[in-house]
């Protein structure tokens, strides 16, 4: 009896410390006031991911994904600590600019909350892909567009809330499963050819909000291989001023967007090597963009 108790205890503590010893694999703020953050993990064996947004308000705060940016289509939690302490989280669907209604299938779980008088956080998680393919959407390795909201009063009921300002709110665009410092597992010791795709040194125009620009590299490969990790810069990138704020000064990683890495498929491929050291081109800038660019169009990694 008395081992059976002792073992029950191991294994209780054991859970415990699982929980403490989660490395958070990203971290980043998402509003422009240093208010909201968000760390998440994920587990791609259990297909599960798991957020902890930490905000300062005592009211109500809402995370979720989101099909364009927008809330309408939106899948999202809405969470708040009532005056009584009792936490309140609901998996809900927003199917237009309105108060998102709550799921008949609840499939983002709580796992911790709690409050400080300014600060709320909670802890929350849901596998990538859930059966409710009606209100919900699934996590992928694709890019996630991430919207965010808070408001700095408490809701009387889950179906009672007050709106957010327009200002406590946005959208950012996140890579969710991507490994931080991901490093190919080789086991076997195989010749590794890495391959460091970089721009040159590119001044952002500061008289739009989206840039894209479009550059030539000379693949060191040219028949199919197996490509295990490519390290890039920039290819064509995207450029947002407006919707991402600087985050990290340090670096340039706040500005790119996406890319996405295209295959030059010119009757005469060697044609394209003079453009090994073109600077490259504003892509969405037809007149000043080589005229060659235009074979490179099938799209080879995003
Ligand atoms: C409340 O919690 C936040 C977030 O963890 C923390 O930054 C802040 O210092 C806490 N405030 C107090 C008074 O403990
Ligand atoms: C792989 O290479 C490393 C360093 O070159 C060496 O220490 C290790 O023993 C090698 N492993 C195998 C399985 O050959
Ligand atoms: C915008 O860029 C142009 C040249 O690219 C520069 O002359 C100008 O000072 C810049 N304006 C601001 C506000 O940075
Ligand atoms: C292909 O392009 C290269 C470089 O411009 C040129 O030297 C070569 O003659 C071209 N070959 C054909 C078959 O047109």
């Amino acid at each position: 009896m008395q081992s059976f108790v002792l073992r029950l205890l191991f294994i209780l503590s054991a859970n415990v410390w699982t929980l403490c010893v989660s490395q958070w694999m990203h971290s980043i703020t998402l509003d422009p006031h240093n208010k909201y953050h968000l760390k998440w993990y994920f587990d791609d064996h259990k297909q599960r991911i798991t957020f902890n947004v930490v905000v300062e308000t005592t009211g109500w705060v809402g995370f979720g994904i989101s099909p364009n940016g927008g809330m309408a289509g939106s899948d999202l939690v809405i969470g708040w600590v009532d005056d009584n302490g009792v936490t309140h989280f609901h998996d809900r669907y927003a199917e237009e600019e309105e108060l998102p209604t709550i799921d008949d299938s609840q499939d983002w779980h709580l796992l911790e909350s709690g409050h400080n008088g300014s600060h709320i956080w909670l802890t929350f998680t849901r596998v990538f892909i859930t059966c409710d393919t009606e209100t919900d959407l699934s996590i992928t390795s694709d890019i996630t567009k991430l919207i965010w909201a808070y408001s700095h009063h408490k809701p009387s009921s889950p179906v009672a809330m007050p709106q957010h300002k327009a200002l406590n709110r946005g959208h950012r665009n996140v890579h969710l499963l991507s490994i931080p410092g991901h490093d190919f597992d080789n086991k076997n010791n195989e010749t590794i050819e890495k391959w460091d795709i970089t721009s040159s040194n590119l001044l952002i125009p500061n008289n739009t909000d989206t840039t894209y620009w479009c550059k030539i590299v000379i693949a060191p490969f040219t028949s199919k291989i197996h490509v295990i990790r490519l390290t890039f810069v920039f290819i064509f990138i995207v450029y947002e001023l407006k919707i991402e704020p600087i985050i990290s000064p340090a670096t340039n990683a706040p500005f790119v967007h996406h890319m996405v890495l295209y295959r030059c498929l010119h009757p005469n491929s060697s044609y394209m090597d003079q453009y090994a050291s073109h600077d490259g081109a504003n892509c969405v800038d037809f007149a000043n963009m080589p005229y060659d660019f235009i074979h490179c169009q099938s799209v080879y990694m995003v």
